[in-house]
């Protein structure tokens, strides 16, 4: 199976890693979190959500953080916004990259955003207008398209009607979300060809969550379906704390490793991804999830001790 030559990368720590952390991370961490990553070769660092400090306090800050990252030539920084008001303070702050987010589950977005599916998309539908004429890069995120966290069933023709409509309205590229880690490759073979019958294959990113430990595997069926875009956090921080049990994003690192390994190029140098991880790991004093970070810090660790 021919596979593509190179693959972008979309870093998640920042944002889906940071709004589910228990401990307080400070402003300044983020900030050079945010710094760390932007010397990795990574071209697109989500950085933070203009949302809610009510419903995300974690990231309430987000003003702070955006204006004070040094922003790098060559990395977009996109932010996400839920509604007018979060598109005013992310404009404020000089984003220039946004992500609006909906679903193809009506429990999830009602408890996620407070409203139904289609509330959602009217309220998006002005507010990509406003940011195309502010020449603004726009990405639509569909939440629980492998499956929902209440139960009530997602079909892959809701995945792409909300697609659909998404890209309608303007936006520039899609990210199709296993918001609680529950898809299978099976699922990915049957969902990305549904897509691609609608949607320019080359906009479609795909955003896996890695709760049952599925998520390299559903990666690598997006891959040979033709998809180039992934979502991934370094460490494999993240989670939605709006649907129960959520865990984090796959693994920059793991994702690195695999597509390098088989001669897919990303232009992100995985070394300085680990730097990365290893201060946020010290920030948020818990392991991190991803395996090859945890491979690659235990072989170091083992070259140390030999050396010494
Ligand atoms: P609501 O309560 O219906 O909104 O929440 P509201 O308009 O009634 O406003 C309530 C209060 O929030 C008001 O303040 C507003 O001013 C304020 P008060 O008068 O009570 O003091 N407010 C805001 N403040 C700052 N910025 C804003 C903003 N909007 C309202 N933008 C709302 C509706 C959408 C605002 C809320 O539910 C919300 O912010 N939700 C965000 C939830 C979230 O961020 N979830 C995680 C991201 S999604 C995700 O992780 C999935 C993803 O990773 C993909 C995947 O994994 O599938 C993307
Ligand atoms: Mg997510």
């Amino acid at each position: 199976m021919k596979l593509p030559a190179s693959a972008k990368i979309v870093e998640m720590g920042p944002r889906d890693g940071l709004q589910n952390e228990s401990a307080v991370v400070s402003t300044e961490d983020k900030i050079r979190y945010i710094d760390l990553l932007s010397e990795t070769g990574l071209q697109w660092i989500e950085a933070t959500s203009f949302v809610s400090p009510k419903a995300i306090p974690q990231l309430a800050d987000a003003v702070e953080v955006f204006t004070k990252i040094r922003k790098t030539a060559g990395v977009r920084y996109p932010v996400l916004v839920p509604n007018m008001k979060g598109y005013d303070r992310a404009k404020a702050a000089g984003a220039d990259a946004i992500a609006v987010f909906t679903a193809a589950s009506e429990a999830f977005t009602k408890r996620n955003i407070n409203m139904t599916i289609d509330e959602s998309l009217d309220t998006f539908r002005d507010l990509v207008a406003a940011a195309k004429r502010d020449r603004m890069w726009v990405r639509g995120y569909v939440s629980t398209a492998f499956g929902s966290p209440f139960g009530d069933k997602v079909t892959p023709a809701m995945v792409v009607d909300v697609s659909v409509k998404l890209m309608e309205m303007g936006c520039d590229e899609l990210s199709i979300g296993d918001t609680i880690g529950v898809g299978v490759p099976s699922q990915v073979d049957e969902l990305v060809p549904a897509l691609a019958a609608k949607i320019e294959l080359h906009r479609i990113a795909m955003h896996f969550h890695d709760t049952r430990g599925t998520a390299l595997a559903n990666l690598y069926a997006a891959l040979s379906n033709g998809v180039h875009i992934f979502d991934s956090s370094a460490g494999g921080l993240g989670g939605c704390p709006y649907a129960p049990g959520a865990t984090g994003n796959v693994g920059t690192e793991d994702v690195l490793y695999l597509l390098h390994s088989m001669g897919v190029q990303t232009g992100v140098n995985l070394d300085k991804v680990r730097a990365a991880s290893r201060f946020i790991r010290g920030v948020v004093h818990h392991e991190l999830t991803s395996k090859t970070f945890a491979a690659l810090e235990a072989s170091d660790a083992r070259n140390r001790s030999v050396a010494s």
